[in-house]
């Protein structure tokens, strides 16, 4: 049988180059070899925005991202959250054994406690069961996902291998995250801080339809430093942004260039974001236009979501009889 890929993405806003090469990039070549779920989650996305005026419109701006970006609705299931119900109930007996101590402890919710500390909701401190849910209810075992999610992909384990024990069963594999590379990805921002995130804001996102002249405007104005102050003296945080941005679309010839200019002391940074800028442009140019087209075709985004939420359901429904039946309640 063929290993089962699970991962998701939350409607939060336009998806971006952070979600390309943490996430995206893996999905597709996935989705040729593996059975494959790909869902839009946008339960997860109530706990940051819970009254979103236009949900049903930034689901389909994802959805329609996910297949102009090359997702095929018939080698991988594509599909809406909240089309599956069972992930909610799984999510539900799962919470019974999910400690507080733990939840406390993740990263991303003490992230949230520090910056909005007087706006703290159960969902939030629930997340990484709701996506082990997600997880666990296809018995995924591969999850494609950035750097910043491999802690919640340790709790789906967690919660996964505890179900396991307390019941006596052995419905739930161990899942992994997954990257083709040696390691997850982290993709910086241009502001010059840690990762790249629609949160950071607009400043320091690469939307992966960017207008050509966004596009250069947002990096010509990326932060840089005043330059080496000494032949040889190591980057800067911020220009060692840069140059991550540039391994994932500059040639290497190019990098090695400025590396060199770099360790020289003579580097420009407008040059090196001018030349990042048009290498930026080729990748993004063909993106920005199949996106465009997809976003028109409605009728078609309804058909996909149906046909996806339909497949996502017969499996999602065997896990949950299996669960149902290990913890004591009857057959759905
Ligand atoms: P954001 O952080 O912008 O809100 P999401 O949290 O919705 O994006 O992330 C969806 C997927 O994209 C996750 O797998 C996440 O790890 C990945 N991802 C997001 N930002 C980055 C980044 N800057 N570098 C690498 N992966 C990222
Ligand atoms: N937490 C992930 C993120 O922000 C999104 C997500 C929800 C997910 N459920 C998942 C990813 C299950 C992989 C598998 O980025």
């Amino acid at each position: 049988m063929k290993e089962i890929v699970v991962s998701g993405i939350r409607p939060t806003g336009k998806l971006h180059l952070g979600n390309y090469f943490g996430a995206f990039k893996n999905f597709l070549t996935l989705q040729e070899e593996f059975n494959s779920y790909f869902f839009i989650a946008d339960y997860h996305s109530l706990t940051t925005h819970p009254t979103q005026s236009d949900m049903a419109g930034s689901v389909k701006r994802v959805l329609a991202e996910y297949i102009a970006l090359g997702l095929d609705p018939e080698k991988c299931t594509i599909y809406i959250q909240s089309d599956l119900p069972e992930t909610a109930e799984l999510y539900l007996m799962l919470n019974m054994n999910a400690y507080l101590g733990e939840l406390e402890r993740v990263t991303s919710f003490k992230d949230k406690v520090r910056s909005q500390p007087n706006n703290i909701n159960a969902g939030l401190l629930t997340y990484p069961v709701l996506m082990a849910a997600d997880i666990l209810i296809h018995k995924g075992v591969k999850v494609p996902v950035g750097k910043d999610q491999e802690q919640h992909l340790e709790m789906a384990r967690t919660f996964g291998n505890r179900f396991n024990r307390l019941y006596q069963t052995d419905i739930f594999p161990e899942p992994q995250a997954f990257s083709a590379g040696k390691e997850l990805v982290k993709v910086p921002g241009l502001t010059g801080g840690g990762k790249m995130s629609k949160s950071a804001g607009d400043a320091d996102t690469i939307y992966l339809d960017e207008s050509a002249e966004t596009l250069k405007k947002k990096i010509m104005r990326a932060v840089s430093d005043s330059g080496p102050t000494v032949p040889g003296a190591p980057k800067s945080q911020p220009v060692q942004n840069l140059f991550d941005l540039m391994s994932l679309v500059c040639k290497t010839e190019t990098i090695e260039f400025f590396d060199q200019e770099h360790k020289n002391g003579s580097i420009r940074y407008g040059d090196l974001k001018k030349q990042l800028a048009a290498d930026m442009e080729n990748f993004i140019a063909p993106l920005r236009e199949k996106i465009q087209d997809t976003l028109n075709n409605e009728k078609r985004l309804d058909e996909i979501a149906k046909f996806g939420a339909e497949k996502a359901r017969k499996n999602a429904r065997e896990t949950m009889n299996a669960v149902r039946e290990a913890v004591g309640f009857k057959k759905n």
